[in-house]
């Protein structure tokens, strides 16, 4: 990107309070596949709808914990990539920062941003599914089963939301502070499909943020934002952290 919006820089160059809104497109260059990607082998068959639900659990426990059990797999092997170092330097940039993501892959963490809500979850905890004992030693099981949580013995699952399922405790709370008090809020790579999160940039520019968007595509919050910049994330964030502070973003 050669040219830069000029209100965009000043936005934010004068943001005392700087929110990202991150979804799974952010990861897609650590090659983990977004949610509403094609799911990829053996899981080609199943749509993330049908896994991610407590109804399907409740009818197949071994089933979901296989599905999960694969995308861990991906995600143990994922590095953050330059898009989630860049959010990082931002937070040591900028006055203050706040990461809002609906992923649960823990790379933005693993990338040194430490201000994280995580909104859904994290796929490398795990609970169990009647009482929510935090679990890290189970005994193995056959294929097809899930194991059992060696407190209570209700089947265990990974430690996120699931369709249907209520945000964790102080999670949105935090996340409609957070947009209340943004002077710019970044919405990277989310199709914005899921509530309440889609309105949390709403919620922001009501309370007078400017919203800027980095995606490939259009979004459902595309018409709303005040300034669009289409492409990978990998790419514009360190371009971004380029323009407004002049620091590079090394991927190493
Ligand atoms: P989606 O898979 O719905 O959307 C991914 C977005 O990332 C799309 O808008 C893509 O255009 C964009 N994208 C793809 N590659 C990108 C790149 N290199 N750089 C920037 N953007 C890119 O994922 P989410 O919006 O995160 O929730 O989905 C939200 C929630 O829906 C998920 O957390 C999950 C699902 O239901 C639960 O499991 C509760």
């Amino acid at each position: 990107m050669t040219k830069w919006p000029q209100p965009l820089l000043a936005a934010f160059r004068s943001a005392e309070h700087i929110v990202a809104l991150t979804g799974a497109g952010i990861s897609a260059e650590s090659g983990i596949p977004t949610f509403r990607d094609a799911q990829t082998g053996l899981w080609a068959k199943f749509r993330p709808e049908e896994l991610a639900t407590p109804e399907a659990f409740a009818r197949n426990p071994g089933r979901v914990w296989a599905w999960y059990t694969w995308r861990r797999s991906l995600i143990e092997q994922a590095k953050p990539n330059p898009a989630h170092k860049a959010l990082a330097a931002m937070e040591r940039l900028a006055p203050k920062f706040t990461l809002l993501t609906q992923n649960i892959d823990g790379l933005h963490q693993m990338a040194g941003s430490q201000q994280v809500i995580e909104l859904h979850g994290n796929i490398r905890r795990t609970i169990c599914a009647e009482n929510r004992h935090a679990v890290e030693k189970w005994e193995p099981v056959p294929e097809g089963e899930a194991p059992r949580c060696p407190i209570c013995g209700s089947p265990l699952r990974p430690d996120v939301v699931w369709f249907g399922e209520a945000l964790p405790a102080d999670a949105p709370e935090a996340a409609y502070a957070a947009s209340r008090n943004a002077d710019v809020m970044l919405v990277v790579g989310t199709s914005a499909m899921m509530q309440p999160t889609a309105m949390l940039p709403v919620l922001a520019a009501e309370h007078g943020a400017y919203l800027v968007e980095i995606n490939p595509q259009e979004t459902a919050l595309t018409e709303f934002m005040d300034a669009v910049l289409k492409g990978p994330a990998g790419k514009i964030l360190p371009e971004l952290v380029r323009a407004v502070w002049g620091e590079e973003i090394r991927d190493a």
